[in-house]
C-alpha cells in the first residue's frame, strides 16, 4: 500500500517486500530517504545529516549546511547546486537551462493508468496496484512535472515514469528527460548489465562500482543487442539465490542510457532514461511530454529472485493480447534451411514434413516478396514474388493450412532498399541527411517512422497481405540500426526528436496491427534478440532471442536472456549441424533440451533429416507438448551459470509444485571433471516427487537440499533432463 503521512509530506511506497520512502523537505525538495527491505513503518532512522561539507552550494544564504549536492533527491535538477548527474534539464528562450522544480502537491489513487503512445505496465484490475503522483513546478516558467510511481503491492514492483507540462507562456525545450533517479546513500554495490552483439546477445556481466560514472547506453535508434536497457545493483555477496538486488529495466525500444554515478562522498545515483545524446524535445505552451516507464525491482532473494518477479509482471501486466497465457504453437521456420532460395514446392515440403512431425506452424521467413533473391532488394515492396510463389501467397498458406498446420510470414516493414519500387516512388521516405551520401546497413535504409504518411503506408501494406492470406504468425524484423537521424519534415530546432518521434510511429504502427489482427501471434526480431526489450513485448509477446542457434551459445545467451524476460517470451529453435554461426557439431538431443528451455521451435531442412533424426525430432516435439504449459508459465530457477564453467543447468516449476523439469548441460568431457549433483530449486519440500523415466521417489526437500547424482557421460555437449512429478 501507499502510506502518506500529509503532516511530514511523508510517502511509503511498501509492498509485499519492499518499502520505498520519499519526503518534501523545507523549502520544498523531494527527498529520497530509503528503498530496499520492507519496513512495517517508517519513522526517519536514517536521518540525514545536514553540514558545510566541501562548501557545497546552497539555495540559501541563511544555511550553509543545506546543499542539494549532498542530499539524496528523488529527480534531481541541472544549475542548483548539485553536480552530479540532473535527472532533466530544460532551456528557455533566454538560453538559460536552469529550472527549479519544488513540491506543490500529490494525488493517490488506486489503480494505474496508461502512458500515452508509450507501451507500459498495465493493471488487469485495480486492486494489482496503487499510484502516487507527486507534483512539482517552477513557477517562474509554469513548468509542471509530474513524478508517477506505481506500486504492484503483491508483485512487489514498483514503476517509474515523468511527465513534463508547459503551463507558462514561453516554448521550452526539453534537453535530457530521464524516467528516473534513485540515490542511494552508499556505493557498496556491484552492477550487472547485459552486453552483447548479433549472435552473441545478453552477455552476463558483473564488476564492481567506482568512482565517478559508470553507464551503458544506445544510440542506434534500438534498444540494440549491444547494452540491455537493464541494469541492477547488487551487493558483492549477492548470488544466484540470495542477496540483495536493486534492478532496473526500461520499457522502451530505442535510444537509452543507465548510469550509476558513485560521487564524492560515496552516494550512488541511478539513472535511467531515453538517452540525451542527440535528443531534445520542443515542449510549447500546453504541450506535454511523456517518458518511457522503468519497472524497479528489488529483491532480497538475489537474482532469481528478481528474475522471478520481472517474469510475472511481464506475463502479467505487460503482455497483451489473446496469446497473453497461450501456450504459444511448435514451429518451423525455414530461414536456416533455405534462405532466400525456395520455391513452392520446397516450402511444401518443409511443411509436410513438420505436419508429419507434429509441428503447428510453418513460418515463411525473408525472401518472399519483390526481387528478393538476396538482401540487396525490394524491402518496401510487400507484394508477392511470383516466380517463387507461382499461385500467391494466399494459395500456398491455404495448402499449408489444409494440411493441418498454421501459416506465418516474415516482414521487415520499418526497412526500404534502394532497389525497390517503394524507393522509386518515395525516395524522401527514408532517414536521411539532404545533400549528403547514405550510410548503409545491410545495403538498405530504414523508413522514417516520425511520419505519419510513412506509418499509413506500413499499417496499409502490411494489413493487404494479413487480410488476403489465412496468416496467424508474424514475425516482425529489423536488421539494421539507423545512422544519417533526421527527418524531412521536422523544423531545425526539431531534429533532435527524430529517434524517439520514430519510436512514437513504430508503437503506434504495432499497436493499430495487433488491434485489427488480434487473432495474429506476432513475434519481434532484431537480427535476433537486438530489440529484446519490454517495449516490444507490450505489443509482440515473444522475441526470437538471437540469430546464434547453436546449443552451446544458446546456453549463455538464454541464461542472460533470462535474467529479465520469461522463457515464454524467447524464440528458441532446434537447427542443423555443422551449425550455420559458429560451426560446432552438438548432438540433436542437447539442441532440443537447450531449445526446450524457450519457445520451441525448428529452423532447418527437415527434408534432409535422417529416418533416425526424425524419430528424435518426433519424440521431442510429443515431449515438449507434454512440458509447454510448464517451461512457458512456470517459474524458472537457474542453477549452473554458463559464465562461470563448463555447464549450464535450470530448472522450472509449476506454480502449484506439482511438477518440474530440470535440463543439465555440459560443454566438454573433461578427464579431472568432479562427479556432481544437481541441487533443485523451487520444490515444496513436503511434496514427494517420482522421476517420469526412473519411477523413483524422493522428497521436494531431498531434491533440494541433498541433490541427484548427475551420471557421468563420456561425451561433448552432453545434455540431460529430468521430469518429476508429484506423487501422493
Ligand atoms: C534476421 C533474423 O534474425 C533472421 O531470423 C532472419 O529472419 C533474417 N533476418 C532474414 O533476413
Amino acid at each position: 500500500m501507499i502510506k502518506i503521512d500529509n503532516n511530514k509530506l511523508l510517502f511509503h511506497l511498501q509492498g509485499k517486500e519492499t518499502s520505498y520512502v520519499m519526503q518534501v523537505l523545507d523549502g520544498g525538495y523531494l527527498a529520497h530517504l530509503y528503498y530496499g527491505k520492507r519496513v512495517n513503518e517508517y519513522n526517519g532512522s536514517n536521518k540525514i545529516i545536514y553540514m558545510d561539507r566541501g562548501f557545497a552550494p546552497n539555495p540559501t544564504s541563511e544555511d550553509r549546511t543545506f546543499s542539494l549536492d549532498t542530499i539524496p533527491q528523488e529527480y534531481q535538477a541541472f544549475g542548483n547546486g548539485d553536480f552530479r548527474i540532473p535527472a532533466y534539464q530544460v532551456k528557455l528562450e533566454n538560453g538559460s537551462r536552469i529550472t527549479d522544480l519544488r513540491y506543490v502537491g500529490h494525488n493517490v489513487y488506486q489503480g494505474k493508468k496508461g502512458l500515452e503512445g508509450l507501451p507500459a505496465t498495465y493493471i488487469n484490475e485495480d486492486h494489482e496496484c496503487e499510484t502516487l503522483e507527486i507534483y512539482l513546478e517552477d513557477q517562474l516558467i509554469g513548468l509542471k512535472v509530474t513524478l508517477n510511481y506505481s506500486l504492484f503491492t503483491e508483485l512487489d514492483v514498483i514503476t517509474r515514469s515523468v511527465k513534463f507540462s508547459n503551463e507558462g507562456q514561453e516554448n521550452l525545450q526539453l534537453l535530457r528527460a530521464l524516467s528516473m533517479s534513485v540515490d542511494f546513500r552508499e556505493s557498496d554495490f556491484e552492477m550487472i548489465t547485459l552486453y552483447g552483439a548479433h549472435n552473441n546477445e545478453k552477455n552476463f556481466e558483473r564488476r564492481p562500482i567506482v568512482s565517478g560514472i559508470q553507464m551503458v547506453d544506445s544510440a542506434r535508434g534500438a534498444s540494440s543487442p549491444h547494452q540491455a536497457p537493464f541494469v541492477a545493483l547488487i551487493r558483492k555477496e549477492t548470488n544466484e539465490d540470495c542477496g540483495e538486488v536493486y534492478a532496473f529495466n526500461l520499457v522502451y525500444s530505442g535510444n537509452f542510457t543507465a548510469q550509476v554515478q558513485v560521487d564524492q562522498y560515496k552516494n550512488t545515483r541511478v539513472s535511467m532514461g531515453i538517452n540525451p545524446f542527440d535528443f531534445s524535445w520542443l515542449l510549447n505552451p500546453n504541450d506535454s511530454f511523456q517518458t518511457p516507464e522503468v519497472v524497479m525491482v528489488y529483491s532480497d532473494k538475489g537474482l532469481g529472485g528478481m528474475s522471478r518477479k520481472y517474469h510475472q509482471l511481464y506475463l502479467n501486466n505487460l503482455c497483451r493480447g489473446e496469446f497473453k497465457y497461450k501456450t504459444r504453437p511448435i514451429l518451423i521456420n525455414n530461414w536456416e534451411a533455405t534462405y532466400f532460395d525456395f520455391d513452392e514446392d520446397k516450402i511444401l515440403e518443409i511443411a509436410e514434413e513438420g505436419q508429419k512431425l507434429g509441428m503447428e506452424l510453418f513460418v515463411l521467413d525473408d525472401g518472399w516478396f519483390g526481387k528478393r533473391d538476396d538482401d540487396n532488394t525490394s524491402l518496401g515492396d510487400w507484394i508477392v514474388d511470383k516466380r517463387k510463389l507461382p499461385n500467391g501467397l494466399e494459395a500456398l498458406a491455404q495448402k499449408i493450412v489444409d494440411m493441418g498446420i498454421e501459416f506465418g510470414l516474415w516482414f521487415e516493414p520499418e526497412m526500404v532498399s534502394v532497389d525497390s519500387d517503394l524507393y522509386r516512388a518515395h525516395p524522401d521516405w527514408c532517414i536521411h541527411v539532404p545533400n549528403r551520401p547514405y550510410t548503409f546497413g545491410r545495403n538498405q535504409l530504414v523508413l522514417d517512422l516520425s511520419r505519419q504518411d510513412v506509418c499509413d503506408y506500413i499499417v496499409d501494406s502490411v494489413s493487404k497481405i494479413l487480410e488476403a492470406a489465412p496468416i496467424t504468425y508474424v514475425k516482425w524484423d529489423m536488421n539494421r540500426h539507423i545512422t544519417d537521424t533526421g527527418s524531412a519534415l521536422l523544423p531545425a530546432n526539431q531534429q533532435e526528436e527524430t529517434s524517439h518521434r520514430y519510436m512514437l510511429g513504430l508503437y503506434d504502427v504495432m499497436e493499430r496491427l495487433t488491434t485489427k489482427f488480434p487473432n495474429i501471434l506476432f513475434e519481434s526480431c532484431s537480427s535476433g534478440g537486438g530489440r529484446f526489450d519490454p517495449g516490444m513485448l507490450y505489443y509482440m509477446p515473444q522475441t526470437w532471442t538471437s540469430d546464434n542457434t547453436d546449443a552451446i551459445c544458446r546456453t549463455k545467451i538464454q541464461y542472460g536472456t533470462s535474467l529479465v524476460y520469461p522463457p515464454v517470451t524467447m524464440g528458441c529453435h532446434v537447427s542443423t549441424v555443422p551449425n550455420h554461426q559458429v560451426g560446432r557439431m552438438t548432438p540433436l538431443e542437447t539442441r532440443g533440451n537447450v531449445a526446450m528451455a524457450g519457445n520451441f521451435g525448428y529452423e532447418l531442412d527437415l527434408t534432409k533429416l535422417t529416418d533416425e533424426e526424425k524419430e528424435i525430432v518426433k519424440a521431442q516435439i510429443e515431449e515438449y507438448k507434454q512440458i509447454r504449459e510448464l517451461v512457458q508459465f512456470g517459474d524458472l530457477y537457474r542453477i549452473f551459470n554458463p559464465f562461470e564453467g563448463n555447464e549450464s543447468a535450470w530448472n522450472i516449476v509449476s506454480k502449484d509444485q506439482e511438477e518440474m523439469v530440470a535440463t543439465y548441460v555440459k560443454v566438454l568431457s573433461l578427464p579431472g571433471a568432479p562427479l556432481r549433483t544437481i541441487k533443485f530449486k523451487g520444490l515444496n519440500p513436503e511434496f514427494k516427487y517420482m522421476n517420469l523415466e526412473t519411477e523413483e521417489v524422493f522428497g521436494g526437500d531431498e531434491l533440494m537440499n541433498v541433490g541427484l547424482t548427475i551420471p557421468r557421460v563420456k561425451q561433448d555437449f552432453h545434455s540431460m533432463k529430468w521430469k518429476f512429478k508429484r506423487v501422493k
